[in-house]
Formats: structure tokens, sequence, C-alpha cells
């Protein structure tokens, strides 16, 4: 199975290829994650990437592709993958179908996930997430328990809870007003090609799961 999850910021593109990939025992390829690694670990690429992230632009086409065209070579996408928060303009969309017609892979299906504006500010507000294991969570949804007591399977310890450097208002703003102009018009260009389904990306997380799983082709 191979599928884009499209929205925006918040939207719970992470969220839902977390369940997916339990699921399907396929791999989830974060463009997002992929560049936070890379800003982390202070790679050249990471340093090219870091300002264009904070300030809530998109990073630069070139740098993602290659990205992309690196990590869909790992034997853990041979089964399948979700693709989130890549592609995010049509340019890059155009490059992915190219990509994967030269490797014969093509995408199976893209899903996007709606979600309100005030739905998108109230999530991204809440998200905090885990620096030893990646565990992504929410101040106003995720059990106290969780929050306060669970033990990070990195550390043995409760988990150590941050806010993402760009999920400031300023830069929410940003990111929200380019996904309108740059990623909303993938929607159009993958309603032509047949392959886009919508659906309802509120209310709780196995509701949203059960909804995306319907619209998945099945074997
Ligand atoms: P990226 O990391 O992709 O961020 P994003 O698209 O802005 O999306 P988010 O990660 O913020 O949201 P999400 O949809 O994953 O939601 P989540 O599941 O966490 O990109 C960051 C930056 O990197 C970009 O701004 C750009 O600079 C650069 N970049 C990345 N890809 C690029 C590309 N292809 N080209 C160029 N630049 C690129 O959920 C959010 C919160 O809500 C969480 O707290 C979660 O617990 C909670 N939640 C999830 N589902 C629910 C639910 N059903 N009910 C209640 N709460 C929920
Ligand atoms: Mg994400």
């Amino acid at each position: 199975m191979r599928i884009v999850l499209l929205g925006a910021p918040g939207s719970g593109k992470g969220t839902q290829s977390r369940q997916l990939l339990e699921r399907y025992r396929i791999a989830q390829v974060s463009t997002g994650d992929l560049l936070r690694a890379a800003v982390a670990q202070g790679t050249p690429l990471g340093q090219a990437a870091q300002a264009a992230m904070s300030a809530g632009r998109l990073v630069e086409d070139d740098i993602v592709l290659g990205m992309i065209r690196e990590r869909l070579r790992e034997p853990d996408t041979a089964a399948g993958f979700i693709l989130d928060g890549f592609p995010r303009n049509l340019a890059q969309a155009v490059a992915l179908d190219r990509l994967l017609q030269q490797i014969g892979r093509p995408l199976d299906a893209v899903v996007q996930l709606q979600v309100d504006y005030a739905e998108l500010s109230r999530r991204i507000a809440g998200r905090r997430t885990c620096v030893d294991c990646g565990r992504v969570v929410n101040l106003t949804t995720t059990p106290s328990e969780v929050l306060e007591h669970e033990p990070c399977p990195k550390t043995g310890k409760p988990h150590r809870l941050v806010q993402r450097p760009d999920d400031t208002e300023a830069t929410v703003a940003e990111r929200l007003r380019v996904y309108d102009e740059q990623t909303r018009p993938l929607i159009d260009y993958y309603a032509a090609q047949g392959l886009l389904h919508s659906i309802d990306a509120e209310g709780a997380v196995a509701d949203v799961a059960r909804r995306l799983q319907a619209v998945l082709p099945h074997d």
C-alpha cells in the first residue's frame, strides 16, 4: 500500500500515520521528521533547512526531493509507505509521480484529512513531543496519567515533553497560509488522477483511523 496523507498543520498526519503503520506494517515517511532530525544533528542539509522551518515556510524542493529519493531506497519501504507531509506543492507532486513511475511503484491513494481551522489551532497549541522517544501527545486530550506518569520506553522515566519550535503562534499562522497557497492545490491535482479521498478528521483518533481505513483500497 502506497499512500499520501494530505492535510494542514495539526490535521493529524503524524498521528494517523502511526495508526496505519501498526496495522499495515508499512513505513512512515515524514519529511518534517526527517528535516527535524537533520536540524538536530546539525548536518549541512539541516543547516540549509533550519531558517525556512523556523519561519514556517517550505524548505527548498531540491533538498526535500533528495531526501525522499534516498528514503524510498530503504528496504522498509518495499512493502509500502505512507507519505506524511510530502508532497507539499505542485512541483513536488509532479516530481513524485515521475520518481514512482521510474521505480514502478505508483500511488494507491491520497487521503485528505479535513479539520476546521479553530480545531487545528487548538491541536497545535496543545501538542507536546517527548524529547527522548518522540511520542506526540496533546495537553488537552491525552490522559493526565500518560502525560505525567507513563514511563518513556527510552529512559524508563516519565516523558520529557517539549513544544516544537515552529508551534509558536506567528509560525503556525504562516504554516497555515503556506498550506492554503501551495499545498491545497494538490487536492485538485490528485482528484483529477482519481486518487483522492477526503475524510472528516475531527473526533477521536480511533474514529478518524476507522474512516481512513474505510477509504483505503483493500487486498
Ligand atoms: P511537518 O512536520 O510536516 O508539519 P505540518 O505539516 O505543519 O504538520 P504537523 O506535523 O504540525 O501536524 P500533523 O498533521 O502531523 O498533526 P499531528 O498528528 O502531530 O513540517 C514542518 C516543517 O518542515 C514545514 O513547515 C516546512 O518548513 C518543512 N517541511 C516539511 N515537509 C516539507 C516538504 N515536503 N517540503 C518543504 N518543506 C517541508 O497532530 C497534531 C496534534 O493534534 C498532536 O498533539 C496530536 O496528539 C493531536 N491530535 C491528532 N489527532 C487528533 C484527534 N483526532 N483529536 C484530537 N487531537 C488530535
Ligand atoms: Mg506531523
